[in-house]
């Protein structure tokens, strides 16, 4: 066999080759010891030396391609899977596994966060279970007042503090206000995102819900600050064709005091069971009464101050298109309900 019959004889065993076995033996032939390339090799003897130049490159350039040639089926072997997998439907689309999604409560706080730290707020979170010190008398609120009875308070049943009183779960996020400020000197710019508990449920109430609840205090603070941010946020979270009213109220820890109201995404301003009037209220807003000021050891001779409180279920209800006509929908934890979100 010359060497050009050599390669051609190999590619032709190869193709009939099934098994590693099978290759180790045709590699037996043709690279072992009394194998064909070494009947090559061996004819180099009787040739002269410039002829056995030429012949020897040859011979060692046909000795690489048959390994190669080798090795490359080899390959091929190991790569080998049973005929089953060979008929798999490749143009099927697979199952795809199922990918939940934050919940749509996060979603909303993310949002809201999303849209208050650039005008330099800070989140921070206060305890969701709380002494009635913080929720009520260091907001000028004293034990006998009826203005906590619109709080509808969770009491916790613990010993009572002598000083702090009794433990309840937080009704609101004001209680983060003087806490906030014991903390440091102003100025403050706090967003306090935190669960709260009333004794209330409807389409409108739940007895677990969500409040944001905004601090800014510094010098010279006045309420054009504190309509600027809430129309600013109102503008981000609702869009530019939405509207917001401010309603004059009473709040305790503020003064002036107001509640905010949008309306009604449901409805669009007809009235629906849950705004009822065309206008849902959102939140309390006011300017921080110089009494919490001081609870918080802040000078009110020097500083002023605008806080609000929110609802981050009502507010989310109300973002344009989610239609979300019951509040308890947010909390029954139906895949059918949040899966649409
Ligand atoms: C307050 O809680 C005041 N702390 C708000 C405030 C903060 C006023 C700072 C001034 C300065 P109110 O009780 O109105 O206010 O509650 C505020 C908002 O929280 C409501 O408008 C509503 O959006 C939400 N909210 C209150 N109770 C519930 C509830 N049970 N379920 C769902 N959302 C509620």
């Amino acid at each position: 066999m010359n060497m050009d019959e050599v390669k051609s004889a190999l590619d032709e065993k190869l193709k009939s080759i099934k098994t590693t076995k099978e290759l180790e033996a045709l590699k037996l032939e043709y690279l072992g010891k009394k194998g064909v390339l070494n009947q090559i090799f061996s004819k180099m003897t009787g040739l002269s030396p410039d002829e056995r130049k030429e012949y020897g490159a040859k011979a060692n350039l046909l000795k690489r391609e048959l390994e190669e040639m080798i090795s490359e089926y080899a390959e091929r072997i190991n790569n080998y899977r049973p005929s089953e997998y060979e008929d798999l439907y490749k143009s099927l689309p697979g199952k795809k596994p199922d990918i939940g999604h934050i919940h749509i409560i996060t979603q909303a706080i993310r949002e809201i966060v999303d849209i208050f730290v650039p005008l330099g707020f800070t989140r921070v979170r206060y305890p969701e279970v709380e002494w009635e010190y913080f929720a009520f008398e260091a907001l000028n609120m004293p034990e006998t007042h009826p203005a906590r009875d619109d709080w509808e308070t969770f009491f916790i049943d613990v010993p009572a503090d002598k000083k702090l009183g009794k433990m309840v779960l937080t009704p609101h996020t004001s209680s983060g206000q003087v806490r906030e400020m014991l903390k440091g000197k102003p100025p403050i710019r706090m967003l306090n995102i935190s669960r709260c508990g009333r004794r209330q449920m409807d389409v409108s109430h739940a007895p677990s819900f969500y409040q944001f609840e905004g601090l800014v205090v510094d010098e010279g603070i006045n309420t054009t600050h504190l309509i600027g941010v809430l129309d600013y946020f109102a503008k981000n979270f609702f869009g530019p064709d939405r509207k917001i009213r401010i309603r004059p109220y009473d709040f305790r820890f503020t003064e002036p005091s107001f509640e905010v109201d949008i309306d009604c995404g449901i409805c669009h301003g007809k009235g629906c069971k849950v705004c009822k009037g065309g206008w849902l209220e959102l939140g309390g807003a006011g300017m921080v009464h110089p009494y919490v000021l001081t609870s918080g050891g802040v000078d009110s001779e020097k500083y002023s101050g605008f806080a609000f409180g929110w609802g981050v279920e009502r507010t989310y209800m109300m973002k344009t298109g989610t239609q979300i006509d019951d509040i308890r929908y947010l909390f029954a934890n139906d895949l059918r309900f949040l899966e649409q979100f």
